[in-house]
């Protein structure tokens, strides 16, 4: 795929990645029970549009550091930064997250990403980022996770192609615990937030495109394989989901 196309065709929607307000408020009060502090650092993974580090920002009550490579989706987290005048408590920089060895030690309460770690590999950032929390420090993030044993082909097929490394609740859990992190809880997203803020707005995107732009085969390239991944949710959404993994660093 077209990857300038593809975040062309992103560029300006909510978010990038199912998710919610009411699902990231949810996870910050569930980690407040396992001892998250009244004013952490945090540390936003992939922070995209920087939906999530807006509310991160209004309900920890501590400092929030979005981190992501794409430009103009940093300057869209920027801009809803300053329009909330929350400069103060939230704020951004270009800085891959393949390359967080370069941050200090023990730096961070929280860790988190919705939708990105994925990017580095769950067992990889796991591994890699632990280092960056203080002992006993929380984290939380959302994978694309297999809700069946046995799912259907169709979809097997799907993401066997699109993201291969797809496993289960109980395998990204028993993963953890050997990297070193205790699970403290997990959360499935409710369907909802994969269409109200992701996927609809894509797809009004995606008919924006095929009206502006007919007989164009690049792009038509990446809206028919962007259409066919939302398809593939309509019919097949019962057997994956993304799933919140809260984690406690251990040692
Ligand atoms: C699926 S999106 C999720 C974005 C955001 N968390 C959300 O939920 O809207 C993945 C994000 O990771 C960013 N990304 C891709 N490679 C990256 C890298 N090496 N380092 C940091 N961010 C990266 C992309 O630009 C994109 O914003």
């Amino acid at each position: 795929m077209d990857d300038a196309l593809f975040f062309a065709l992103h560029e300006g929607l909510p978010r990038q990645a199912p998710g919610s307000d009411a699902v990231t408020q949810d996870a910050v009060r569930r980690l407040r029970a396992h001892g998250l502090p009244d004013d952490p650092e945090v540390l936003d993974i992939g922070c995209g549009p920087g939906r999530s580090l807006m509310m991160l920002a209004r309900v920890t009550g501590g400092r929030v550091t979005g981190i992501d490579i794409h430009e103009p989706f940093l300057g869209e987290a920027q801009r809803r930064i300053d329009e909330a005048g929350l400069g103060r408590r939230a704020r951004v920089e270009r800085r891959s997250m393949l390359e967080l060895d370069a941050l200090p030690a023990e730096r961070f309460d929280l860790l988190w990403g919705e939708g990105s770690i994925y990017i580095a590999g769950f067992d990889a950032g796991l591994e890699r980022w632990r280092r960056l929390l203080r002992p006993g420090g929380l984290a939380a993030f959302s994978e694309l996770t297999w809700l069946t044993e046995a799912p259907p082909a169709e979809a097997r097929a799907f993401w066997a192609d699109a993201y291969p490394a797809m496993r289960t609740e109980a395998a990204n859990r028993a993963a953890a615990e050997r990297l070193g992190w205790r699970v403290l809880d997990t959360v499935t997203l409710p369907d909802s937030a994969w269409w109200d803020e992701y996927y609809r707005p894509l797809e009004a995107r995606i008919a924006e495109w095929r009206e502006r732009y007919p007989g164009d085969a690049a792009r038509a390239a990446v809206l028919d394989a962007e259409a066919a991944e939302i398809d593939l949710r309509r019919r097949f959404g019962a057997g994956y989901g993304y799933v919140f993994y809260l984690l406690r660093r251990m040692g």
